[in-house]
């Protein structure tokens, strides 16, 4: 069994760590500790604290409260004002805007990391040369950063990031601003990369599939809190509330409630499954878009409209209206295309529904 890392045994790890802009909470105590040669992926949208959190780490802010440890060192700590800056973490960093300097060349942007940890001009030029081999771009290096394809000055961001080999490797939505195909090769390639060098990585994303394909451990991020900390199989297996399912479509939420021998969408005569004798009150649960299966209408299955639909890939990924409750919004996966305002059925496993912790216990 492995055991969790701590604040001495992690590449990083954070305690109560706070950000505060004048009266705004930006951060409400955030304790992370990620294992060495790990990849957590920071997963929220916009304005939850994912980019405050990794400048902190960088060292590009200073907390208002907690503490940040590097390799097992405090690089940050409010209480006794330890702050170590941004060169002095070993850390690299990727952003989404690549953040290159269109005056140098390709070569130099790599370089400039080394060169200003004093490294001579012939180490300098092979540990540049290796760095694009990496990353693919080594017949690029004389050319200018505007020359390149988005894809491409991407790329150097990451080799320059890397170019010093440091132990800890920042990315704050790295890949938002490339094209969908792209985006997708380069997150295999991306992960393929840290991995081949080794490297405990942070990864900032608002991409729910970016952050399941790539990370170890990903935190669900909300309103300045880690609203859960877990691998992408248990994220997916026990989202720990409805807002974590929701944000990564893992398929409906509906409120049920006990009526009789079974449980009820809440307020309607509509069925869900039996209920346990003793199965008292009200639950929450997550349908999750494989329970079901669309399709006629037929005895036995639950009325539902069409509201929207989106190809997705391997279907037309719907969302559907119950017919009879108050607006439970239901995910479906159909291979034909269903069109807005269109009837289905829908066939519910329903020992596929999946309870929240503090709901009550599956009705078995
Ligand atoms: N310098 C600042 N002064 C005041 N508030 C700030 C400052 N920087 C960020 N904030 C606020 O902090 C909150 C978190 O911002 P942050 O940039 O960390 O969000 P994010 O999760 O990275 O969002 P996005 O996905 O849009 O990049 C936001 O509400 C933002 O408005
Ligand atoms: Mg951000």
């Amino acid at each position: 069994m492995t055991s969790e890392p701590d604040a001495t045994t992690a590449a990083v790890s954070t305690a109560d760590l706070q950000l505060h802009y004048g009266q705004t909470t930006v951060l409400k105590g955030i304790d992370i500790a990620l294992g060495r040669g790990k990849t957590l992926a920071l997963l929220g949208p916009s304005g939850c604290g994912k980019t405050t959190l990794l400048r902190l780490v960088a060292g590009l802010l200073a907390p208002s409260k907690g503490s940040v440890s590097i390799a097992g060192k405090v690089v940050a700590d409010a209480a006794t004002g330890a702050f170590a800056p941004p060169e002095k973490r070993n850390l690299g960093m990727v952003f989404q805007d690549y953040a290159l300097w269109p005056h140098m060349t390709v070569g130099g942007n790599v370089a400039f990391p080394l060169e200003m940890r004093g490294i001579g001009r012939t180490e300098r030029q092979a540990r540049t040369m290796r760095a694009l081999e990496r990353v693919g771009l080594s017949a690029f290096a004389d050319r200018r950063p505007s020359d390149l394809s988005g894809g491409q000055q991407q790329r150097v961001a990451i080799a320059r990031a890397i170019v010093a080999e440091p132990q800890l490797i920042l990315f704050d939505e790295p890949l938002s601003n490339l094209d969908r195909e792209l985006r997708e090769n380069m997150v295999g390639e991306l992960a393929e990369l840290i991995a081949s060098l080794g490297l405990t990585a942070i990864y900032v994303t608002h991409d729910h599939s970016e952050a399941l394909t790539l990370a170890d451990q990903v935190a669900v991020m909300r309103a300045g809190r880690v609203e859960q900390l877990a691998s992408p199989d248990a994220l997916i297996a026990r989202p720990a509330t409805p807002e974590v399912a929701d944000f990564l479509r893992l398929g409906g939420i509906a409120d049920l409630e006990r009526r009789g021998e079974s449980w009820n969408f809440k307020g309607s005569d509509i069925a869900l499954m039996p209920a346990a004798t003793g199965a008292v009150g009200t639950a929450r649960v997550l349908i999750p878009v494989a329970a079901i299966m669309p399709g006629d209408m037929q005895p036995g299955r639950l009325a539902a409209t069409v509201l929207r639909s989106q190809f997705r890939g391997d279907g037309h990924l719907a969302t559907v209206s119950l017919a009879g409750t108050d607006h439970v919004e239901l995910q479906v996966l159909s291979r034909i295309k269903l069109r807005p305002g269109e009837s289905v059925g829908l066939a519910i496993d329903s020992n596929q529904v999946r309870w929240f912790e503090n709901s009550l216990p599956s009705p078995q």
